[in-house]
């Protein structure tokens, strides 16, 4: 075992002294800053291999020799390359917040069907109910535009740290700094001439700046969407759970103009021809094969101190989730008794359930790995190492301390940040709802009349958007519930009269006040009239909306956390910003072999890992792949979670699966432990070849805990098989010509005979 508690292995050593040969035979301008770069590099071949979010066009230094190890068949320029088509030209940010896969030489492109929901919503009517019943474009005509998606594919990426640090000096105040920074980048992105997106990110809290340039297409068009009951098979109970059984895929196609250049929508544009398209395995995967995720990972904190993962563990988490917990009862009752409101909250019920359900694993995981200790020894191991060594006594010591006392002096503030967006901004209807008038307030008190009249009436011919979904009776339990949890927590001076007011009252006088609040709230005590005066008297509406407690409420919360606790917490966030940064620095030199990968920001990274099981809890051991007997295991009839097409069940009773069999069975999903988070969601699962073999859309709920802490003992990637998506592509839904258009790979009748699939080895 190294300083960090990583079993270091042989060969990571002889690793190590061909990367440092390598660079130096690159004759690298030895600066700080490229020395710490260089001590990242080095230090990765110590790491299990299957923790972390690799920089793409640094994998041929840093993690090819890894992969290959574990199974890896191609080579770091097959994954990535500048001069040559790669795999990265297949991978597509989807909409800025999903990953998809270019999988036809005719731009088709593969993603979640919880990434394309909102699409599908859009085109989804009562007479074509696409979501229920999902959708199938048979032709190129029958494919349905989608206004505002985008698909960016990245031309290329470099590093550009000296440039983007240029004139930044060590003692300069953050927001100097960050300005200075800002300038620097804007005038990199300034001096490109080709016809392609560019941005400029911060690496390592900043310690590196990468700039990348993409191709942004926007003429992205629906082709295909199985049912929900396909599509979202399991909902919410199954939501974050192994095992699973659901089909989460939606097809799409990015259209181009007559050069191939990314063009607005048009009648006129073709199918898009990529530089590389993938090409699709039907092989399946056994336990212990090489797997990798290509995508774009949204948000991690890796680097966090000891105290921040358990102020994690023992506040931030448990205060958010008993909020949700509160809301969640609220809804599921009456979504229980009435259908009516079931299917206007099902969306929203989802929506507030995705995080409540991750922070809980999260708590879960980070106790049972011990997160917390774990940290603490390395702390202790760091803090002994800088005591030891001059060097590091004068540039680091007390760093790790001020850090970490500071991310506790924040703690107050932080608790009453989250209490507020959970109570209030995301907690409560009514308030978010109010917030959306804040322009039209803003024309009232300018005297903009003419303005506020076309402005208010556009405002009431969208309500209705509103009202379908909208319970005010609900919602005002919501707050009836949840307002006494935000005036607790509201206590970073100075506080509005209004909430001091509020404070102030007994919990008697405060039901009486939100039930009068309620009663009198303007654009839910009846919805017509409301519209009706917005439109005839728009002046009137919001002087008499302004003077509502309604609004009092929510601008008093508003206008707290936007100008006395949002600016403290970025003052926080600045200071906190200068000492991870060099805390990073610091570790990559106290413990030069400790693995250190970027957290996730967003930018396309590649994660490997194997096929494998794992043992959740005592006695209970997960194995790594599911089936269709599984799905229809958990078939309920006329449930909304758990109900199947009757399609679904005649192909499973005469078993008609085609070439997408596993020999007599059905193949749903899998697992792996690649290390990925929210924004891999549609990314493509590729084995040792770079084949398409499944699509990544979520984790296992005792692994969540891999945006502070990955355990390669729990944490695991959930799949959908490839050949589940073709089966319903094919069999079906009928939509076999887009098979028909993708590249498949049928392995060799031997290779596909393996080993019955059974659990797999748990851990390493
Ligand atoms: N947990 C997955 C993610 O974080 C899937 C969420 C969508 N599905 C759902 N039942 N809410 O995005
Ligand atoms: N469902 C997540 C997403 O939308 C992926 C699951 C995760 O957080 O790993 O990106």
């Amino acid at each position: 075992m190294n300083p960090v508690g990583y079993p270091i292995n042989a060969r990571s050593k002889i690793y190590l002294t061909i990367t440092i040969a390598n660079m130096l035979s690159m004759k690298l301008l030895v600066t700080r800053m490229q020395a710490f770069i260089l001590a990242l590099l080095v230090s990765i071949g110590s790491l299990q291999a299957k923790e972390g979010m690799w920089i793409p066009y640094l994998i041929g230094a840093v993690n090819a020799d890894d992969m290959t190890a574990m199974g890896m068949e191609i080579s770091a320029e097959d994954i990535y390359s500048i001069n040559n088509s790669s795999l990265k030209d297949a991978i597509v940010h989807f909409g800025g917040g999903c990953t998809a896969e270019l999988i036809s030489k005719k731009g088709l492109l593969l993603t979640n069907h919880h990434c394309g929901y909102s699409q599908i919503q859009s085109h989804s009517s009562l007479k074509n109910d696409y979501l229920k019943n999902g959708f199938w474009a048979m032709n190129g005509k029958e494919e349905l535009k989608n206004p505002g998606l985008t698909a960016a594919i990245v031309k290329y990426m470099r590093e550009v740290t000296n440039q983007a640090l240029m004139g930044v000096t060590a003692t300069m105040p953050a927001a100097e700094r960050e300005a200075k920074i800002q300038e620097n980048i804007k005038s990199i992105v300034e001096a490109q001439k080709e016809p392609y997106e560019y941005e400029v990110k911060a690496f390592y809290y900043g310690n590196q700046y990468i700039f990348i340039a993409k191709e942004v297409f926007k003429d992205v068009r629906l082709v295909g969407a199985p049912p929900s009951s396909i599509g979202k098979y399991g909902a919410d109970t199954d939501n974050w759970v192994w095992p699973r059984h659901t089909g989460d895929f939606s097809i799409f196609r990015v259209y181009a103009d007559k050069e191939n250049q990314p063009a607005e929508y048009s009648e006129e544009n073709v199918p898009y021809t990529p530089l590389r398209h993938l090409m699709v395995n039907l092989g399946g995967t056994k336990p212990n094969d090489f797997t990798m995720v290509y995508g774009f990972p949204g948000t991690t904190n890796e680097y966090l101190p000891s105290n921040e993962i358990a102020n994690i563990v023992n506040d931030y988490d448990p205060a958010r989730i008993a909020v949700r917990d509160a809301l969640l009862a609220i809804l599921d009752k009456k979504m229980r008794e009435n259908d009516e409101t079931r299917i206007k909250y099902a969306s929203k019920y989802a929506r507030i359930s995705n995080a409540w359900k991750k922070w809980q694993g999260e708590v879960l995981g980070l106790t049972a790995t011990d997160a917390v200790g774990k940290k603490q020894k390395m702390e202790e191991q760091f803090e002994e190492a800088i005591a030891k060594n001059d060097v590091f006594t004068k540039e680091y010591s007390g760093l790790l301390k001020q850090m970490k006392s500071l991310y506790d002096e924040r703690k107050p503030l932080t608790l009453e940040r989250y209490m507020y967006l959970e109570t209030m901004y995301y907690g409560n209807e009514l308030v978010k709802h109010l917030l959306g008038y804040r322009g039209l307030v803003k024309l009232y008190e300018d005297g903009k009349d003419e303005e506020l009249a076309t402005e208010a009436a556009k405002f009431a011919d969208r309500l209705d958007g509103f009202y379908k979904d909208y319970d005010v009776e609900l919602d005002r339990q919501a707050m009836q519930a949840l307002l006494p949890v935000y005036l607790k927590a509201a206590s970073t001076e100075p506080l509005p009269e209004y909430l001091k007011g509020l404070k102030g009252k007994s919990p008697e006088q405060i039901e009486k006040y939100v039930n009068n609040l309620y009663a009198k709230a303007l654009p839910v005590k009846d919805s017509e009239a409301w519209k009706q005066m917005l439109k005839e008297n728009p002046k009137k509406a919001i002087k008499s909306l302004n003077k509502s407690d309604a609004m009092k409420l929510t601008m008093a919360g508003w206008d707290h956390f936007i100008n006395v606790v949002n600016p403290k917490t970025r003052d926080y966030e600045d200071k906190l910003d200068v000492l991870q940064r060099k805390y990073l620095l610091a570790l990559s030199e106290v413990f030069p072999t400790k693995m250190m990968y970027p957290d996730a920001n967003s930018t396309l990274r590649v994660a490997y890992g194997k096929v494998h099981g794992y043992e959740p809890r005592d006695g209970v051991e997960y194995a790594t792949h599911t089936y269709l007997d599984g799905v229809i295991e958990k078939y309920i009839p006329g449930d909304y979670e758990f109900d199947l097409p009757q399609k679904m069940l005649n192909l499973y009773n005469t078993k008609d699966y085609g070439r997408y069999a596993d020999g007599d069975k059905m193949p749903v999903c899998f697992i792996a432990s690649n290390h990925t988070t929210g924004g891999n969601s549609g990314s493509p699962a590729l084995n040792g070849r770079g084949e398409l073999i499944g699509l990544n859309f979520d984790r296992t709920w005792e692994g969540t805990m891999s945006d502070y802490n990955y355990d390669v003992s729990l944490c695991r990637n959930i799949m959908v098989d490839i050949r589940y998506v073709l089966f319903i592509v094919d069999k079906f839904a009928g939509a076999g010509y887009l098979v028909d258009e993708m590249d498949i790979v049928v392995p060799a009748i031997e290779e596909k005979k393996k080993e019955p699939v059974d659990m797999a080895p748990v851990g390493n």
